[in-house]
C-alpha cells in the first residue's frame, strides 16, 4: 500500500495486542497507548533532516547531528490527546494544536467543537495524531484545515486504520504518509473498525459511549 508505513516491530505489535484485548484494564490500556505512541512517532520522525553542529563534549570538540525541522504536533480530541505525552517527550519544543471533533453516534460524521491551532507556515512539518482512522471523516476535516496554511509536509500517525479511511485520505491527499501499527479489515455498520479495539476514547478516558 503506497504511503502507508506499518510498524511491524515486536514492541509495537505487542502493545497493539494489549490495546486490542477487551480484557485489558484502563491502567494497562493507558500504559500501552503511551508505549505504542512513542514507537509510531519515532517511525514518523525517521525520515527527518539533521543539522551538523559543532559542540564540545567534556573531552573535546566534535561535530554532531541534531534533529532539524519546524515540527508541529496537531492532535484530534479527544483520543489523540493520548499521543501527546510521547510526542512532547520526543520533541519538547513542538507547538501543539488541537482540533476537537466528535462523531455523531447515528451518522458517524464528525462535528467540530474546538479549534486551536498554532501558527503553521510553509516550512512547518505537521504531525497529525489520532489513534483511530475509521471512515477518515475526522482526519479529512483536520487535513483540510492544516493544508489551508500550505505547510511543507503533513504526516499522519495513527494506531489502527481501516482501509476505507486510508482510501478517503489518499483520494484527497495522496502524498501524505500514514504511519500505523495495523490496517484492519473493514468497518462495521456503526463505522467501528473490525476487529479494531473498540472505542479508543472511552477505553483511554474511562467513559462509556
Ligand atoms: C474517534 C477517533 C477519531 C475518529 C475516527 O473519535 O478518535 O477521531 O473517531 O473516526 P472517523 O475516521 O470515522 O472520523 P470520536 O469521534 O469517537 O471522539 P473521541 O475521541 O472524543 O472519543
Ligand atoms: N473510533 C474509535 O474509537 N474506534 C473505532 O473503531 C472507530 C472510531
Amino acid at each position: 500500500m503506497q504511503n502507508v508505513l506499518i510498524d511491524t516491530s515486536p514492541i509495537t505489535q505487542d502493545a497493539l495486542s494489549y490495546l486490542r484485548d477487551k480484557n485489558t484494564d484502563i491502567v494497562k490500556f493507558r500504559h500501552f497507548a503511551d508505549k505504542i505512541s512513542q514507537q509510531l512517532l519515532v517511525k514518523a520522525l525517521k525520515e527527518s533532516d539533521y543539522v551538523a553542529t559543532q559542540i564540545e563534549t567534556p573531552i573535546g570538540p566534535t561535530t554532531t547531528n541534531f534533529l532539524h525541522g519546524n515540527f508541529i504536533f496537531v492532535t484530534i480530541l479527544r483520543a489523540g490527546l493520548s499521543m501527546m505525552p510521547a510526542a512532547l517527550q520526543l520533541i519538547p519544543t513542538m507547538p501543539v494544536g488541537f482540533l476537537g471533533l466528535k462523531r455523531d453516534e447515528q451518522t458517524a460524521i464528525a462535528y467540530e467543537y474546538y479549534n486551536n491551532l498554532p501558527k503553521i507556515t510553509q516550512d512547518s512539518i505537521v504531525i497529525v495524531a489520532d489513534p483511530m482512522l475509521a471512515t477518515g471523516g475526522s482526519m479529512i476535516k483536520t487535513l483540510e484545515k492544516i493544508s489551508s496554511f500550505s505547510p511543507k509536509e503533513m504526516r499522519i500517525v495513527t494506531v489502527i486504520c481501516a482501509p476505507e479511511g486510508i482510501e478517503k485520505v489518499h483520494a484527497q491527499f495522496s502524498n501524505i504518509q500514514i504511519i500505523t501499527a495495523a490496517v484492519d479489515e473493514t468497518l462495521n455498520d456503526k463505522k467501528y473498525i473490525i476487529p479494531g479495539l473498540g472505542d479508543f476514547g472511552d477505553r483511554y478516558f474511562g467513559t462509556e459511549g
